[in-house]
């Protein structure tokens, strides 16, 4: 039992990751990244997953993955890919 199992992270989402930003943040920074709606994306840390199922639903042909090691919050982000958010 992790401290995020007793005190799950608040599901939320950051506009600051998402791949739009995350294109343009890494072209004015010279690099060629990823086209956002073609991309591969890695949460390391991801919690029940709020923030990458929410992207997910917007960017159905990239991939997003998230990995916590906090079980309770992994199942909860399962629950919610199943069911939906409602
Ligand atoms: C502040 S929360 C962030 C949740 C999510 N990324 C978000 O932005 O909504 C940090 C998460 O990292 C997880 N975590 C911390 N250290 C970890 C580790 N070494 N391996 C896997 N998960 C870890 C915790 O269980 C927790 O869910």
């Amino acid at each position: 039992m992790r401290l995020y199992d007793e005190l799950p992270y608040p599901l939320l989402t950051h506009s600051s990751t998402h791949p739009d930003r995350l294109a343009v943040v890494g072209r004015l920074m010279g690099m060629k990244p990823a086209a956002p709606d073609r991309c591969h994306l890695l949460d390391l840390g991801c919690g029940a997953g709020a923030n990458i199922i929410a992207m997910a639903e917007l960017l159905p042909e990239s991939s997003f993955a998230g990995i916590d090691y906090s079980e309770s919050q992994i199942e909860t982000g399962k629950a919610i890919v199943a069911r939906g958010w409602g």
